[in-house]
């Protein structure tokens, strides 16, 4: 009896882990469960047919010598015991990165439209791996059809208020992969440091990226930890970094911020300002404290909004901007470059004689026309160069610039707008998406404040009622920021992107009738012990703090 007891007991048991190993996230299109397995082991063959295919193969390969201690040989052809990727190929690119993943005891399949759609059904057979490392890895056989919802998956990293390094850099990348985005916002300057090298302008980096202290605890402060802080990225670096996300299919959309959040790189050269003799400490919040030489221009060592922005009278201004700017392109790919555009105080251009003068000969009729002048003859230059402009919701103010991009973060109002206007929008809500916001109500790290739970992320929705289905499609998709004014090493930015990021994952991917969020919470459990194993920090508080926020 006790012998038929414990075999009912093992059948149970593997029933119930079998079913389990399902969990992928995002969910995908269509998921059919077929008979049997298939075994992963040092003698599976990778078998590629091109170099596109290769990163699928090189990043799966990484992965398994990472957690599981073994990797497989890459060949072009093997007749069983394969995981096969096979990029279809088409005479025009498709425009949806769909792929087809089938498993059977026979071997593993994996069809992309485009090679992104191969890599992300290498994203699907991860996240079918067992969690316990051995090298006998047993996958369920399925059957899956799967393409993402939207054609912008992405996720911002503020790189300025607090420097993180190239390792991190990547792993953040890799998290990225992991989630199928396709997007890394690189938020690069702001006032706190200016974050990349321009050769032309040396005092950038020697000035711009420092600062002689910051202040402790929330804003406005307990004090100053008076600590030189600061680094930059050389271009050599960058580089690296837009090659290292290109191999994950991951486009690398840098941040220029102008004309506010400007006061790093006025440090670096004070003419950029209206009032160059003025010095920081006159704009600085007088509650918080100052480490440090206070004469003239300075880094800032607080968080918020400073009026010393890019004067918008001096063609100088503009001409650092595009000196800047041709850099720039040539490191990044990307079709899209963001140039900012939000909370610029028009404080200085009121009082400016040059910023007045600008707006007389070119009949504005006040300082928000005056930054859609700006921004309109930066999109100009940038448009020249074959690029697109995204910038910031305020870039709506006093006009739209004619081929911009709109990223909608004060609400939705913006990309509603926008989307009605035919612009193309990337919506990044407060409401919904700021990741540095708290996500419990009890939350007891420094962090900015607000509230954004993991069910109210999975809940977002970024196609706004108030569309029609045409004005709808202008919405190309969405994105979480993490502003880093209280996230000063990467176990913080895990904490706080982790698991809200997953959430958004499914919100950006998988087809609105197929979201469910009970569904998800269950899959949470399995990918709680992802994060686990790839030894990143998370929220671990969800289950107790849906209870305990009842
Ligand atoms: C922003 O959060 N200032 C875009
Ligand atoms: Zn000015």
């Amino acid at each position: 009896m006790r012998i038929v007891f414990s075999l009912l007991m093992a059948i149970t048991c593997c029933a119930a882990a079998s079913a389990q190993t399902v969990n992928i996230i995002p969910q995908p299109v269509s998921v059919k469960t077929g008979k049997g397995q298939f075994t992963v082991s040092p003698s599976t063959v990778l078998v590629v047919q091109d170099e596109g295919d290769r990163k699928a193969a090189d990043f799966l390969n990484k992965y398994l010598r990472q957690y599981y201690g073994f990797s497989l040989p890459v060949k072009k052809q093997a007749t069983k015991n394969a995981i096969r990727f096979n990029t279809r190929k088409f005479i025009r690119k498709p425009d949806n990165d769909a792929y087809s993943f089938s498993s059977t005891p026979a071997g593993v399949s994996i069809d992309g439209d485009t090679y992104e759609g191969t890599f992300y059904g290498m994203q699907t057979l991860i996240q079918l791996l067992p969690l316990t490392k051995s090298k006998s890895l047993a996958i369920p056989a399925v059957s899956i059809q799967d393409e993402p919802r939207f054609g912008y998956r992405g996720m911002m990293l503020d790189c300025s208020r607090h420097f993180f390094d190239l390792a991190f850099v990547k792993k953040y990348i890799d998290y990225l992969a992991l989630h199928k985005f396709n997007y890394f916002h690189w938020h690069l300057t702001d006032d706190q440091g200016w974050r990349i090298e321009i050769k032309k302008y040396p005092e950038l980096m020697s000035k711009g990226a420092w600062r002689n202290g910051t202040v402790i605890g929330r804003y406005p402060g307990t004090g100053n930890d008076n600590e030189h802080y600061g680094g930059y990225y050389t271009q050599e670096q960058v580089k690296e970094i837009v090659q290292y996300a290109a191999d994950r299919h991951i486009t690398v959309v840098p941040e220029i911020e102008m004309p506010g959040h400007a006061s790093a790189a006025i440090t670096a050269y004070p003419d950029l300002s209206c009032f160059p003799e003025t010095p920081t400490k006159a704009y600085y919040p007088k509650e918080c404290a100052w480490a440090g030489d206070s004469t003239g221009k300075q880094v800032v060592q607080s968080w918020g909004v400073y009026a010393d922005v890019f004067c918008a009278g001096k063609e100088n201004t503009f001409k650092f901007l595009q000196d800047v700017i041709d850099e720039i392109l040539p490191l990044f790919p990307s079709q899209y470059i963001h140039v900012g555009g939000d909370e610029c105080p028009k404080s200085n251009w009121q009082k400016c004689a040059k910023c007045q003068q600008r707006m007389k000969e070119n009949n504005l009729k006040d300082e928000h026309e005056l930054q859609s002048y700006f921004i309109q003859r930066m999109e100009k230059y940038i448009n020249e160069k074959g690029k697109t402009l995204i910038g910031w919701d305020e870039i709506l103010e006093g006009g739209l610039a004619p081929n911009a991009w709109v990223m909608s973060w004060r609400g939705e109002k913006g990309g509603i707008e926008a989307a009605k206007q035919h612009h193309n929008v990337i919506m990044t809500p407060t409401d919904y998406v700021y990741f540095d916001y708290n996500q419990t109500k009890k939350e007891d790290s420094v962090t900015i404040g607000g509230y954004i739970n993991l069910e109210k992320v999975y809940g977002y929705n970024p196609v706004p009622k108030e569309l029609t289905a045409e004005e709808g499609k202008f919405i190309v998709g969405a994105q979480a920021n993490l502003w880093t004014e209280y996230v000063t090493n990467p176990g913080k930015v895990e904490y706080m992107v982790f698991p809200r990021m997953t959430a958004l994952s499914e919100v950006l991917w998988t087809p609105l009738e197929k979201k469910n969020w009970p569904a998800f919470e269950k899959k949470l459990k399995t990918q709680y012990k992802r994060y686990d194993r790839w030894g990143s920090d998370y929220h671990k508080e969800h289950f107790k703090a849906t209870a305990a926020n009842k």
